[in-house]
């Protein structure tokens, strides 16, 4: 660290850059304070990015929030920021109130839209005084505003408290990536085949465009397609690999699957737009499925949309006991269900609609699946 180099950017950025000397040394007397991390893990490394048009200020954060752990990026325009922003995982963002091409408030707006950086921190500062900027700072986005002059110190402990609380948000995207490649990995031991979950995810996200849903129901049945069988993690596996016909008991024990799965997934909140997906893609139209018995439009569209196309699927992939059946065999299978009284049989007829544009999509590992459906939504979710 530069340990004189930030002792300097502590004196400056005391006296304000805006206006040189005022209020200089006002916060502390003596030499200012050398800086020791205090964020729980020192050996997690944070990526600081500072957006300010001001050569000097850009200067003056860098020498105070220089640390070991700290990677510091800097820019002086928004476009700029922006293109660093689509290369790099960033847990910080500070900005000054005025940018090159656009302003502090309009940038923080942009990155609250794009799910991205909407949960990454934002430090918004300025030299122009006035509660309204700071009103118009917090309300585009900002977590934070400090009005120049600066003490360092402050600058030191709101960057903290702000990397804590990213680390945390971290930790939760983390176990929710675990539990995604579980859910796949057990979907693989049970189907024999590669390509499911992201072909199912694919599928119900076409089909509910189909039907006009928002993003967040879009979002939802993506996230659905991988974790909607996440229960079968506590089903034997002399059960879920049983040759033959299960008996009474073990069919019961096989139906678990879906209470199992919401119980896993219930305590991450990020996901309960998934539970009703998870708990009753084993309903049916007519009342006959499980576990809650529930009959027409009671089923939650969301679990009718990803139990259809997990029919379509199956039927639709080769397995060791079964050649796989064309299109068309498996949407007359369909259509037959919806005539039997199992199937909503509006849905399947806008599924037999849209059927001939679904593509499989290429396989890909379960982090970049989950970013890529964000960023779709992104673009065209309004
Ligand atoms: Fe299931």
């Amino acid at each position: 660290m530069d340990y004189s180099g930030q002792a300097m950017a502590d004196s400056i950025l005391l006296a304000g850059i805006s206006a040189p000397g005022a209020n200089q040394g006002s916060t502390f007397s003596g030499a200012p304070p050398t800086w020791t991390p205090e964020v729980e893990d020192v050996t997690q490394q944070f990526t600081i990015l500072i957006a300010d048009g001001n050569n000097t200020s850009r200067y003056l954060l860098r020498s105070v929030l220089s640390a070991p752990n700290h990677r510091i990026l800097e820019c002086a325009r928004a476009t700029d920021a922006f293109a660093v922003l689509e290369k790099e995982k960033v847990d910080l963002i500070i900005v000054d109130l005025v940018l090159p091409e656009m302003s502090g408030p309009d940038f923080c707006r942009r990155l609250r839209c794009d799910r991205r950086t909407q949960l990454v921190p934002i430090i918004m500062i300025t030299s122009a005084q006035g509660v309204e900027n700071e009103i118009q700072g917090i309300s585009s986005g900002a977590d934070e505003f400090l009005t120049r002059p600066l003490s360092a110190s402050v600058v030191r402990a709101r960057v903290r408290a702000m990397l804590r609380h990213k680390a945390a948000i971290d930790t939760l995207e983390e176990a929710e990536t675990i539990l995604f490649a579980l859910a796949q990995a057990i979907e693989q031991r049970d189907r024999y085949t590669g390509g499911h979950c992201e072909r199912l995810a694919a599928y119900s996200v076409a089909l509910a465009r189909a039907i006009g849903l928002p993003g967040a129901d879009q979002l939802a049945l993506h996230r659905g397609g991988y974790l909607h069988d996440i229960g079968k993690v506590a089903i034997p596996d002399s059960i879920l690999f049983k040759n033959g016909p299960l008996t009474s008991e073990e069919w019961r024990i096989m139906q678990t699957h879906t209470l199992r799965g919401e119980e896993i997934c219930r305590h991450m909140k990020t996901l309960a737009p998934v539970l009703p997906i998870i708990r009753h893609h084993h309903e049916r139209w007519d009342g006959s499925g499980y576990p809650d018995g529930l009959r027409g439009e009671d089923i939650p569209l969301l679990a009718r949309i990803l139990q259809l196309v997990d029919i379509y699927d199956a039927l639709t992939t080769a397995r060791p006991y079964k050649p796989a059946h064309s299109p068309a065999e498996a949407l007359a299978v369909l259509e037959e269900e919806a005539r039997r009284g199992w199937r909503d049989p509006e849905l399947v007829g806008v599924f037999r609609e849209i059927s001939s544009g679904l593509f499989a999509p290429a396989s890909a590992p379960i982090a970049q699946s989950l970013e890529s459906m964000q960023r779709a939504l992104t673009t065209e979710t309004p």
